[in-house]
């Protein structure tokens, strides 16, 4: 008897478990919903920001502007000798990011991709997407609005020197948005699109130098004063003596048709008008916001839960406020990344690199000069990361998932750090540089490891990867506005991400 009523009991108690168990589940998911729902809110996240461009321009996007924009983009003409243009670096079919972990620029062989070769620069090239958003550009935050908003140069935009804070003085009527102020540098930045002969360098002693692509290093011719304006002067010859840029130009600014020169201001804003094109952020994170519960998987939904609470990661790649919902503070933080460096040489680098070793990157401290900044890199903004081939300020990573799990346990990772298993291109093996100065300096956040089981850990992974990526920005969507041809006559740089050239004419 007593036999039997045990049985009976267990019974009830089972079906007693089901039952919870099913009920359970569907609390759970709400439960799931309500408090990422409270997070997001207490976050100040709203998955609004991409509505709001207009708004905050005060204006709609001048499309014609923006395709003028495209041209110059990919035209290299923009570059004194005709071997670069933004494009080369800031792909279509990455995000308008690097397609290598870190950058080259002159002297390359012509193609963007995982067969781009030729000398290195100092970092890798960040995703152009989004930027519209971004109070403070580059990997150490150099160029700034001073009022916070890019949006609003009330306070004026401060670059480093030469510029400084009066090229782009507050109340500018014209450069208005801080990508106007920012399309300036490129250009004269001789590693990158003006190359070397006939420039003169102002950069420091060191700088005053380069690889002649012939095996000798040889100095830059008088190496005094301001060399950006010359430089910005020869691209503006080159775009004034031709004729079809003459007529774009001419048809958005009636000084150009009256028969006035093209100047920098407007080469500037019609850069700027195409990347207020490149705003892709409206993500599976953006529309759950917005109320679309569905929008999230339930694992993207726990990873999200850990990225804003125990995964601190919300801390550095911050929503609220000035950050623009896009993911990042926008302040300098040493998360001790390894220091990769390419030989300096033929083939090899054209930048100098810090340290005694010439194999460290001093971040933040290049411009403030203050040692105590050394090491410091801006919290990257995190959105369409998925679509990077490398990762972090020198691509020392090639999986997202070696980049985020660095950050759980940065002394382990470092210690464990090999760039042969990180993937990165083979004449980027060097070893590394020194790591024990960087890691004494490390960001107090990350000096105590982060315990994430195997579970929390894809989760993670799944709502960094999935859940923060518009899929408008993957390269089926982004290789179209490559142009067939560009108004120079310049060959168009062959893209091998892009699975054919062009689709859209000139
Ligand atoms: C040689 C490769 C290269 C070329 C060419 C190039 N860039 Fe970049 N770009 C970079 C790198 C590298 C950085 C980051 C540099 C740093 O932080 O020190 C960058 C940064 C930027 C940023 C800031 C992004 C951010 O996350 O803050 C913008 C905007 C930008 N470039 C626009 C342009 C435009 C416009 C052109 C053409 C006029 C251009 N770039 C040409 C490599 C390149
Ligand atoms: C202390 C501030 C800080 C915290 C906390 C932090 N990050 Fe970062 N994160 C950074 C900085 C700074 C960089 C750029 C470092 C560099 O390139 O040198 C970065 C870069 C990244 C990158 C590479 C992006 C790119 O463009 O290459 C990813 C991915 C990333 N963080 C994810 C996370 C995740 C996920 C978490 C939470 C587990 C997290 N981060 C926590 C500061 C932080």
């Amino acid at each position: 008897m007593a036999h039997l009523v045990g049985k009976r009991i267990t019974l009830v108690m089972t079906a007693l478990a089901l039952g919870l168990a099913a009920a359970g589940s569907a609390a759970n998911a709400e439960d799931l919903d309500g408090r990422l729902t409270g997070v997001l809110h207490a976050a100040g996240f709203s998955g609004q920001v991409e509505a709001r461009l207009p708004a905050r321009l005060g204006r709609p996007v001048n499309r014609q502007l923006a395709d003028l924009g495209r041209l110059l983009w990919f035209d290299t003409s923009g570059g004194l000798h005709s071997d670069n243009t933004c494009g080369g670096c800031h792909s279509p079919a990455n995000g308008f990011g690097d397609s290598q972990s870190i950058a080259i620029g002159v002297q390359n062989n012509n193609r963007v991709g995982p067969n781009r070769a030729g000398p290195r620069n100092q970092r890798r090239t960040p995703t152009a997407v989004n930027t519209a958003f971004y109070p403070k550009l580059m990997w150490n935050g150099r160029f700034a609005a001073l009022s916070g908003d890019p949006f609003d140069n009330s306070a004026g935009y401060s670059f480093p020197q030469p510029e400084g804070t009066s090229r782009f003085p507050p109340y500018d009527p014209i450069v208005t948005h801080l990508l106007i102020a920012q399309a300036h540098i490129p250009p004269t930045e001789l590693v990158e699109v003006a190359g070397f002969t006939g420039t003169k360098g102002t950069i420091g002693p060191e700088f005053d130098q380069f690889d002649d692509g012939l095996g000798s290093v040889v100095p830059l011719p008088d190496a005094s004063g301001f060399r950006n304006e010359p430089i910005r002067q020869a691209v503006l010859e080159r775009l004034n003596s031709t004729p079809a840029y003459r007529r774009k130009f001419g048809a958005l600014f009636p000084a150009v048709a009256a028969g006035g020169a093209i100047d920098f201001i407007m080469f500037g804003r019609a850069i700027a008008e195409f990347e207020f094109t490149l705003v892709f952020a409206n993500a599976p994170i953006d529309r759950y916001a917005r109320g679309e519960k569905s929008a999230l998987s339930e694992s993207q939904k726990r990873g999200a839960l850990i990225f804003f609470g125990k995964g601190k990661c919300v801390q550095c790649h911050a929503v609220a406020g000035q950050s623009n919902e896009m993911f990042s503070d926008f302040q300098m933080h040493v998360i001790g990344v390894p220091q990769l460096a390419p030989a300096f040489g033929v083939g090899k680098g054209n930048v100098i690199f810090d340290g005694p070793g010439r194999n460290e990157d001093f971040g933040l401290e290049q411009i403030t000069g203050n040692p105590a900044d050394r090491y410091k890199f801006r919290s990257s903004p995190l959105r369409n990361v998925a679509l990077q081939p490398a990762f972090f300020h020198n691509g020392a990573f090639t999986r997202l998932e070696d980049a985020i799990r660095h950050h759980l346990d940065v002394f382990l990772s470092v210690r464990d750090y090999d760039p042969i298993t990180a993937g990165v291109d083979n004449d980027l093996t060097l070893p590394i540089g020194p790591m024990a100065p960087v890691l004494a300096r490390l960001d107090p956040l990350l000096a105590t490891p982060i315990g994430l089981g195997p579970e929390e850990f894809r989760n993670l992974l799944a709502f960094v990867r999935e859940g923060l990526l518009d899929e408008r920005a993957r390269k089926e969507h982004l290789c179209r506005l490559v142009p067939r041809a560009v108004p120079s006559g310049f060959p168009v740089l062959q893209f091998e991400g892009c699975p054919r050239r062009g689709g859209e004419s000139e």
